[in-house]
């Protein structure tokens, strides 16, 4: 794509960093930011660090080229309806930041935590960035989701044989939990961190209580597996916590067992 100026423009690229471990990002989102000149990485507090921007210095080395770390509003965005007007500044802000490096001919990254399938503000970008400028060059590269992550941790599958998967924000109202727990036989729940005591609250209902394992920080310095979920609502829980509820509950087996896999090392949290 060659701009007015006659320089060929850069190309964006998102890529997924995996939940943490920068040996879990892949070979290929490494070339990337091996390859870029700028990296645009997002925070969700105004003057947090990046967390999707930590991975990657962690796995390449980033002197020497641009970087830019932009806020990214945490109000929830509801597809069908208004949002609030920070949400639209912040993908309005990022996608300036990029095109004013990709126009100066610089290959830009946008790094994402976890895959940039699931619940990602890179597709928000990707969406404004294209609006703006519909012939640019643009690369997806997937990465290990934090709900595989977890899984691995676990040593417990998501889903098995017939089991139908749901992936969602505990952010959602009761009636969307409950929806999901009716429907799905196996359930991942993102966002959990200061809405743990209601999610205790709808798994009771269900008696499903015993069926759902924390996991905060997967993949990270500090990872914690709460076999006991309720004992984690008196912890301040990370942002990067998720809990995993599986209906039938497997071991290595093939037999259904109460779910005790315990951390990496095969302990409870519960019991450290
Ligand atoms: C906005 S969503 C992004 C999900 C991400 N795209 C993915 O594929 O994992 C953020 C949520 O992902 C989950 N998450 C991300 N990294 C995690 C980690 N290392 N351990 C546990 N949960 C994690 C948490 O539930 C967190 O609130």
């Amino acid at each position: 794509l060659k701009q007015s100026t006659g320089r060929t423009a850069g190309r964006l690229t998102i890529i997924g960093t995996g939940p943490g471990d920068p040996e879990l990002l892949t070979l290929k989102a490494l070339k990337a930011v091996e390859q870029a000149q700028a990296i645009v990485a997002p925070t969700g507090r105004p003057n947090g660090a990046s967390s999707a921007l930590e991975i990657i210095a962690q796995a390449a080395d980033i002197s020497g080229k641009q970087v830019v770390e932009v806020h990214f509003s945490m109000q929830k965005v509801r597809l069908s309806g208004s949002r609030h007007r920070s949400v639209e500044e912040s993908w309005s802000k990022a996608a300036d930041t990029v095109l004013e490096f990709t126009g100066q001919g610089m290959n830009v990254v946008f790094p994402t935590i976890g895959d940039p399938a699931f619940y990602s503000t890179a597709y928000y970008l990707l969406s404004t960035v294209q609006e703006r400028q519909p012939g640019l060059v643009t690369e997806v590269i997937p990465g290990i989701s934090s709900v595989g992550s977890c899984s691995s941790a676990l040593k417990a599958p998501l889903a098995l044989g017939d089991d139908m998967l749901c992936i969602i924000p505990a952010t959602f109202g009761d009636d969307r939990i409950r929806q999901a727990i009716e429907t799905f036989d196996s359930i991942a729940l993102m966002k959990v961190h200061r809405c743990l005591p209601r999610v205790i609250r709808i798994l009771e209902e269900y008696s499903l209580l015993e069926n759902a394992v924390l996991v905060e920080k997967c993949a990270l310095d500090g990872e914690r597996i709460f076999q006991d979920i309720r004992k984690a609502a008196h912890e301040d829980l990370h942002y990067f916590s998720t809990v995993i509820v599986r209906k039938q509950r497997m071991g290595t087996a093939g037999r259904f067992i109460v779910p005790g896999t315990g951390d990496r090392n095969g302990r409870n949290v519960d019991e450290r």
